[in-house]
């Protein structure tokens, strides 16, 4: 099992520049090397933690016109509802940046959890056939230069959550659940093809309410311990990477 690289920090202060150290040289190495940046966010946390791309020196070196912004995961409610990753983002991060609204991919919040699902992986493959987004070698999956994922207490990363049956999806890019236990309820999320085709894959925890879940999803465990869906995030050629705060870190059997 590749566990990724581990970057475990002092504090989430340590974290945070990390972070956006991390992203903006990403996001320059996919310019040069593309021309554009296709990033996909999550919710929760998160976007908090990438605040310092907002700051200087990040907020006048990243090449905000170059990016791509897109969802690995978005609650099925209305963009200006409490509840949308894409509001959370928007106020978070892309409201203070000169990201150019066109390339800003949020889901269609008028229709249903299903129609949702399908329209966005409907505009993921055009934005392939134009290679706007690079494809897998692979796979026919879409590449993403990176995908930014959280981790729940429970071992979920993007919508995908312990025991549920769309984690053995294979065909679809984007789906859909109607019962996330998480709330609310609905929601759409990349499947795990799409994510294990991404270049570059980063986990980004922290607090202590996670540590069980980063010790089964990075440890050498037993048989007998549950596989949490954060384990199968297994980049085919890509990079992993995990952003860990101390406590967050601190059931690791070796770290
Ligand atoms: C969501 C997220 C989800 C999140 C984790 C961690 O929409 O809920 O995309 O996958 O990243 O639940 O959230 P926290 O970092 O807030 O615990």
């Amino acid at each position: 099992k590749n566990r990724g690289e581990l970057r475990i920090h002092e504090s989430v202060d340590e974290l945070r520049t990390d972070l956006a150290d991390y992203v903006a040289e990403l996001s320059e190495a996919s310019v040069k090397e593309r021309g554009v940046f296709a990033i996909a966010l999550s919710g929760g946390s998160l976007v908090g933690l990438m605040g310092k791309l907002c700051e200087a020196p990040y907020n006048k070196t990243v090449d905000w016109s170059k990016w791509y912004i897109f969802w690995a995961d978005e609650r099925v409610v209305a963009k200006n509802h409490a509840d949308s990753n894409y509001k959370l983002a928007k106020d978070g991060l892309l409201s203070k940046v000169p990201i150019i609204p066109s390339h800003v991919h949020s889901i269609n919040d008028s229709v249903s959890a299903e129609e949702a699902a399908d329209d966005y992986e409907f505009v993921i493959r055009q934005l392939v056939k134009t290679r706007l987004i690079s494809v897998s070698e692979t796979s026919d999956c879409p590449k993403f230069d990176l995908i930014l994922l959280g981790l729940g207490p429970d071992g979920h990363i993007a919508s995908l959550f312990p025991n549920h049956s769309v984690l053995n999806e294979r065909e679809e890019w984007v789906t859909f659940i109607t019962d996330s236990p998480k709330p609310p309820p609905e929601r759409i999320t990349f499947t795990l093809p799409v994510i294990n085709s991404a270049s570059n894959v980063a986990v980004v925890v922290t607090g202590d309410s996670k540590a069980e879940s980063v010790h089964l999803a990075i440890d050498d465990i037993g048989s007998d311990c549950p596989i949490v869906p954060a384990r199968m995030v297994q980049p085919a050629s890509g990079k992993l990477v995990w952003f860990l705060d101390k406590l967050a870190a601190s059931k690791l059997e070796d770290s």
